[in-house]
C-alpha cells in the first residue's frame, strides 16, 4: 500500500470525534501559543486583561446558550444540550465580583467579539455548525481551561471560587468522564463525509475568532507593549 493511500486509510478510520481533533491540531496550536493565551495560562496577564476577557467571555457565551436553547430539542443541535455547562451565570458572578454591582454598564463587546457572536447565532439556522462553536468553546473549558483555573486562583489571590467561577464545573461530577461522553455523542451524531469536513472547518473558523479576540484584547489594553505580559 501507497503512503498516500495509507494516510487516506486512517483518515476514513477516524471517528468524527477524532477528525475533529486532528484536523484542528494546528488552528488550536496557534491560539494556545497566542501571547495573551501565554500570558494567562503562566499567570503574568494583567488583572485588567483577564476582567476585559471575562467581560468578552459573557457576550460570547450569552450567544452560545441562547441557540443552545432554541436548539435544545433539534435532533443535531440538541444532541449537545447540556446545560449543567453552561457559564453565564458564573460568568454573571464573576464579574459582579471582579466589577462590582453595575458590572452590565461597564462592558461592551469588541468588534471581534460582535462577529463571533453574529456568526454563533447565524447557526440557529446550521445545528451541525452550532456543534462546532459549542465544541471549540465548552471541550476547551474543560481541557486547558482547567490548567488556566489553577493559574488565575494564585495569580489574582482568589479564594473560594469567586472571579474564576468560569473555571469551576461544579455540575459536572468528572470531567475525563465528561468528555469521553461528550465525544460520544458527536460520533453518533449522522452527519455525512462533506457535513463533517464543513463542521471541521467552522471549528477551524472559531478558533480564529478566538485568536483574532485575543489580538483585538491585547491591542485594546495595549498589553502587547507592556511589560507586565512577560
Ligand atoms: C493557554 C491556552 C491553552 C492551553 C494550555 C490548552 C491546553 C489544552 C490541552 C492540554 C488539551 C488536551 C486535553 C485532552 O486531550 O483531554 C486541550 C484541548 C482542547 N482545547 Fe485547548 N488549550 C489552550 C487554549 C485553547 C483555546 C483558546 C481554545 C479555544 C477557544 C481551546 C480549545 C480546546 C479544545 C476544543 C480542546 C479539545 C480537543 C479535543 O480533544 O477534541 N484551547 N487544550
Amino acid at each position: 500500500m501507497s503512503t498516500a493511500q495509507a494516510t487516506q486509510e486512517r483518515s476514513d478510520s477516524l471517528t468524527f470525534s477524532e477528525r475533529l481533533k486532528a484536523g484542528t491540531r494546528s488552528s488550536h496550536d496557534a491560539a494556545e501559543a497566542h501571547d495573551f493565551s501565554q500570558a494567562l495560562v503562566s499567570g503574568t496577564l494583567p488583572r485588567h486583561g483577564y476582567v476585559a476577557l471575562a467581560a468578552q467571555h459573557y457576550f460570547i457565551y450569552s450567544a452560545l446558550e441562547e441557540v443552545a436553547e432554541t436548539l435544545a430539542d433539534h435532533p443535531v443541535g440538541g444532541a449537545v444540550y447540556f446545560p449543567e455547562l453552561h457559564r453565564v451565570p458564573a460568568l454573571e458572578r464573576d464579574l459582579a465580583f471582579l466589577c462590582g454591582p453595575d458590572w452590565r454598564d461597564t462592558i461592551t463587546p469588541l468588534p471581534t467579539t460582535r462577529a463571533y457572536t453574529d456568526r454563533i447565532r447565524w447557526t440557529v439556522h446550521w445545528p451541525a455548525g452550532f456543534i462546532a462553536h459549542h465544541y471549540t468553546r465548552y471541550l476547551g473549558d474543560l481541557s486547558g481551561g482547567q490548567v488556566i483555573k489553577r493559574v488565575v486562583q494564585r495569580a489574582y489571590g482568589f479564594t473560594d471560587g469567586a472571579g474564576f467561577e468560569f473555571y469551576i464545573f461544579d455540575r459536572l461530577d468528572s470531567l475525563p468522564r465528561f468528555k469521553k461522553n461528550y465525544r460520544a455523542v458527536l460520533d453518533a451524531l449522522d452527519l455525512d463525509e462533506a457535513e463533517q469536513t464543513r463542521v471541521v472547518d467552522e471549528v477551524r473558523q472559531a478558533y480564529q475568532f478566538n485568536s483574532e479576540l485575543m489580538a483585538e484584547l491585547n491591542r485594546s489594553l495595549a498589553l502587547a507593549s507592556s511589560s507586565d505580559l512577560g
